[in-house]
């Protein structure tokens, strides 16, 4: 079967992982390559050292390429921190053809008029994904190709993120030798991996909860609607258990990750946990509920956050509920926590359906890096269909669709 291969590389707060896939006809992702070293360089998702970074991405890349035998040339990116934002424009057009069918061109003239609504200068459009269509009154057109009209209508949702900060990824990346296919808000990334078209189509929101952010992003009708990050995540929580313990990051993190739950329901009161095996002090002990309710408290006023951003955005939009990803969603108890704060469905999702070298890429902490190669496939295979090609990077999509004519007809 013909393979086309991608790639992806997630920058994030603690961790860079660099993929190498390939994606079958079918869909079918396969992992040949993956490089996955700790990241220095970044504060809440956001470069603050530009050498530290691009020694991690290098020490990424280069683990990757080692594992495929093949060499990175360029990758899709993931672009996180608090400043990435979204919002939703309407573009209308009247219809130009004299025999008023909606063709390709009037489709690309409404989203242009969507995406110039006035953003300024300090900020770096991503995406202008386009939700739907109005097409003479008529709501709801997902596809308006060839519809007799006057009058199409087109609500986008644009994501944004800060021009400096995009600027000194992009900086990042290239000093590693990699050109950007595409930087993709990491939220939207991680949500391809784990979202279910049904849920998708229902009404969802997707947390990925990482070490410094949470990726916040809400679906209904199949498109997102609402992009927001928010600046804590699972670094927060082992900082709590640092200070409330006295104890090092280091045996903090241990003791979350080995120990800790946000259900307090199961934990034994008597329970005591030794510190020195986990290498600090010699000879102390600590209570199992003490660390647990240090969590429990950090993690509740967590969901409260998202609870907040959701009820502002989408009340009762999100019939599907929410899905937790990213490595802080590993935490035990997340779910039972978050089913208790946002009163609503809350499951933990990790990449599924995934072949090939995928040992360790099977959990939440892999969604954002899985799922740049799955929004890699997916949008290429879409600018097969669509002539749009005036957002950041269209070029590259007819670049791109050259290549893949025959992987994608
Ligand atoms: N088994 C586990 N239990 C609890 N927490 C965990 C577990 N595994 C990882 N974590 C937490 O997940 C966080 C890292 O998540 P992830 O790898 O998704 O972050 P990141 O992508 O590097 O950061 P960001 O997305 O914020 O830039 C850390 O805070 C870590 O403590
Ligand atoms: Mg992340």
């Amino acid at each position: 079967m013909e393979r086309e291969t991608f790639v992806g590389i997630d920058v994030g707060t603690t961790k860079v992982v660099a993929l190498i896939g390939e994606v079958a006809r079918d869909g079918g992702l396969t992992i040949i390559g993956k490089g996955i070293v700790p990241a220095s360089g970044l504060r809440k998702g956001i470069v603050v050292n530009i050498d530290q970074t691009v020694h991690s991405i290098t020490a990424a890349v280069e683990k990757a390429e080692r594992h495929a035998g093949y060499k990175i040339e360029r990758a899709f990116v993931g672009v996180g921190g608090q400043h990435v934002e979204g919002l939703n424009s309407p573009g209308q057009v009247a219809v130009a053809g004299p025999r008023r069918e909606v063709a390709q061109e009037d489709v690309n003239r409404s989203i242009e008029v969507a995406r110039a609504v006035s953003i300024p200068s300090t900020r770096e459009v991503l995406h202008v994904i386009p939700r739907g269509y109005t097409v003479d009154g008529q709501e709801g057109v997902m596809n308006p190709l060839g519809m007799s009209a006057v009058r199409l209508e087109v609500e986008t949702h644009i994501v944004t993120a800060s021009a400096t900060a995009v600027q000194n990824l992009t900086k990042c990346v290239t000093a590693a030798d990699v050109r950007i296919d595409e930087l993709v808000a990491a939220g939207l990334a991680s949500a391809e991996a784990v979202l279910s078209p049904t849920e998708r189509d229902l009404g969802v929101a997707v947390a990925d909860i990482g070490a410094g952010t949470i990726d916040l992003t809400l679906f209904a009708e199949g498109s997102p609607f609402h992009t927001a990050v928010l600046p804590v995540g699972g670094a927060n929580v082992t900082n709590d258990v640092a200070i409330g313990l006295k104890t090092s990051l280091h045996v903090a993190e241990a003791l979350k990750v080995e120990h800790g739950t946000c259900d307090l329901a199961g934990v034994d009161p008597d329970e005591v946990i030794s510190v020195t095996v986990l290498g600090d002090e010699a000879g102390r002990t600590v209570e199992r509920l003490d660390v647990c309710r240090i969590i429990e408290a950090r993690m509740r006023e967590t969901f409260e956050m998202i609870r907040t951003e959701i009820l502002a955005a989408a009340p009762g939009m999100l019939p599907a509920g929410l899905v937790l990803t990213g490595g802080g969603a590993q935490l035990a108890g997340a779910a039972v926590l978050g089913r208790d704060v946002l009163e609503m469905p809350v499951r933990v999702a990790a990449p599924v359906d995934v072949g090939g070298l995928v040992d360790g890429l099977l959990e939440p902490g892999s969604a954002t890096a899985i799922g740049l190669l799955l929004w890699g496939a997916r949008h290429v295979a879409a600018a097969e269909l669509t002539t749009y090609e005036s957002a950041p990077g269209g070029g590259l999509l007819a670049r791109i669709r050259a290549a893949f004519r025959s992987v994608f007809p």
